[in-house]
């Protein structure tokens, strides 16, 4: 759970790696730290805390050079702190190492290392491989390099540096993501593109087990069993600015006012002459009615839109589905075989439990869809077949557009089984596409209406804890609601099927508890109504998200009333003044809302 950014060529490196180090902060920001080789000599600084402070550390400490390799971290073996920062530096100081992922077997390499008399400073599984390496040093960093890897089990992408040899940089990757950057003036590495993309479009996602020696001017691909071999080059498709806050005071901000473009994409690039068509990810009528029951499977945001997305393959597809966290089913010895589909959801295509629940569904013979927002992660490579989502980058570590973009994603997949299936009518199959077609404008006008959110946000700030009410749907809707506002705003805020509340939790209730209710759905919105009536009685201040036919208004302290669609897609809508209640509370608290305390982007350790 951390971030490399490597560099080789004619600008100066110290730059080119800390501006692409606060690209990837998203992954991490216990510390940062940077190694620079200049006229044979290796230097080093590092520090805890964000690239902030490494380039506050620079300022004072200038260290210069053309070639170099950066880190920033989220602790893992050793706490944070100045000495267990990266880069990691071998014994005699000349080698640089730095590390994204774990090394399973690092204790007993250490044992191993210091009873031939190697130190170690720090607590990290890395610097035992800057010392491996140093190890089997021999004149030659590349033949060092490859005799160290067959000694490292685990994750890892790496990035090693030394004086011994100044015009050369390799990095290597097994399980965590690396990236390279083919630019006019030099060689990037790194572990996502947002640091990358400044320099250029050509790219090279490396597999697990490559290995780059960039020498001189030259790059040597070479694979696990040391053959060399070429990689395809990849041409980015989208920008800089893409990456970037573009004006925004906040990543989240800018991506929750990305959604109406990160849907109709979705959307777009699902179709083909006015029809749904998933081209070669799709599945086949005969694969599908093979499918006697499917499982979704995720972490976190990407599970909750999964919840959704549930209810339209059971609804459209009659399908049955069971709905998994991916650290539970990967240990829960699942009853799935040949005939089970897998669907597994996930922004960063790197979460860990997710990519062992995919494993676990492979070995048992499942076949597997992954839905993800990254080209070429690890889950796509590994899954049967992938569906995109198109949201573009996501930098907040609050997830917002991925989520709306798997659910419509999930829908369009459901809408495709149901139709193969014969389980639709083509009217009713028609009907709901025209209205996916349309939740982009209606998630536009959400985003032009805030005013209320912001003075509900204003109005809560101040509370521990909070609830979120709904049934069915909603019920679903609100889960994603409850989450988002406690990671940003650090308010205790849990979500309660609201028929459920009455066994036990309406106690909590007093005068003035902040409730938020979604009430969108249309065959149980007496029911929820009378539940909200339930908590006003006891003193909640409601915020109600609900529809023109509602009338919430008139019991709510705050009522906002969605656009009409038809009641299988309102948690697309509902979720939007969910996210934008979380942003503007966690705002009016001044915390730094993209990098909230303890969570990093990508969970890619268990
Ligand atoms: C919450 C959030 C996380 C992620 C979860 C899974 O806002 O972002 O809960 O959804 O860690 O990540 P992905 O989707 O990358 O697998």
């Amino acid at each position: 759970m951390c971030g490399i950014v490597c560099y080789k060529g004619n600008l100066n490196a110290r730059n080119v790696i800390v501006e692409g180090l606060e690209r990837l902060e998203y992954r991490g920001y216990d510390s940062a730290g940077i190694s620079l080789i200049k006229d044979g000599k290796l230097s080093t600084v590092k520090k805890s805390g964000k690239v902030k402070v490494l380039k506050d550390e620079l300022e004072k400490n200038p260290i210069e050079g053309n070639l170099g390799i950066g880190h920033i971290r989220w602790a893992t073996h050793g706490g944070p702190s100045d000495i267990n920062s990266h880069p990691h530096l071998s014994n005699d100081g000349k080698i640089a190492v730095v590390h994204n992922g774990i090394i399973e077997n690092y204790n007993e390499l250490k044992e191993g290392l210091k009873k031939e008399g190697y130190t170690f400073k720090s607590d990290t599984d890395t610097e035992v491989v800057a010392v491996l390496i140093e190890k089997y040093y021999d004149g030659d960093l590349l033949e060092a390099v490859k005799k160290a890897r067959l000694d490292l089990r685990g994750s890892y992408a790496l990035g090693i540096i030394s004086e011994n040899e100044d015009d050369r940089l390799i990095v290597l990757r097994e399980e965590s993501p690396l990236v390279l950057g083919l630019t006019e003036s030099g060689i990037l590495a790194a572990s996502d593109l947002p640091s990358i993309i400044k320099y250029t479009k050509d790219v090279i996602y490396l597999d697990n087990g490559d290995l780059v020696d960039i020498n001189g001017d030259k790059y040597t691909i070479y694979n696990r069993d040391n053959e060399e071999i070429e990689r395809e080059i990849s041409k980015v498709t989208f920008s800089f600015e893409d990456a970037t806050k573009e004006g925004y005071d906040h990543f989240m901000i800018k991506e929750i006012n990305e959604q109406p473009r990160a849907i109709a994409d979705t959307i777009k690039y699902k179709m083909h002459e006015g029809d749904i068509d998933f081209g070669e990810n799709a599945f086949t009528k005969e694969e599908i009615e093979g499918f006697n029951k499917i499982y979704m499977v995720a972490c976190g945001t990407a599970y909750n839109a999964g919840i959704v997305g549930a209810y339209a393959f059971e609804k459209f597809a009659k399908i049955p589905v069971i709905t998994d966290i991916a650290s539970e089913f990967r240990y829960n010895d699942p009853f799935i075989d040949k005939n089970s589909l897998i669907i597994l959801p996930s922004q960063s295509g790197e979460t860990a439990d997710t990519l062992a629940a995919l494993r676990l569904a492979r070995e048992k013979g499942a076949k597997t869809l992954v839905l993800t927002n990254v080209v070429a992660s690890s889950l796509d490579r590994e899954a049967d077949k992938t569906i995109y989502c198109y949201a573009g980058p996501e930098i907040a570590v609050a997830s917002t557009k991925a989520y709306t973009t798997q659910i419509i994603s999930l829908y369009m997949l459901a809408l495709d089984f149901a139709k193969k299936l014969g389980t639709i009518s083509e009217d009713e199959y028609k009907n709901i596409l025209e209205e996916i077609k349309a939740i982009p404008e209606k998630v536009k006008e959400i985003l032009n209406n805030i005013e209320d959110i912001k003075k509900y946000a204003q109005e809560i700030k101040d509370f521990e804890s909070m609830f979120y009410l709904g049934r069915g749907l909603d019920y679903s809707s609100v889960i994603e609601g409850a989450l988002k506002l406690k990671e940003v705003s650090y308010i205790h805020s849990e979500a309660f099927a609201a028929g459920e509340l009455k066994h036990g939790t309406i106690a909590l209730i007093e005068e003035g508890t902040p409730v938020v209710t979604v009430a969108t759905q249309s065959n149980i919105i007496e029911k929820t109504i009378s539940n909200v009536k339930e908590v006003i009685s006891r003193g909640a201040n409601i915020f109600a998200i609900c529809t023109p036919d509602d009338h919430l208004e008139e019991i709510s302290n705050y009522a906002y009333i969605l656009p009409k669609t038809i009641d299988a897609l309102y948690p697309v809508l509902a979720v939007i003044p969910q996210q934008l209640l979380a942003y503007y509370t966690s705002n009016a608290k001044g915390i730094d809302v993209d990098k909230p305390r303890n969570l990093a982007k990508s969970v890619t350790v268990e």
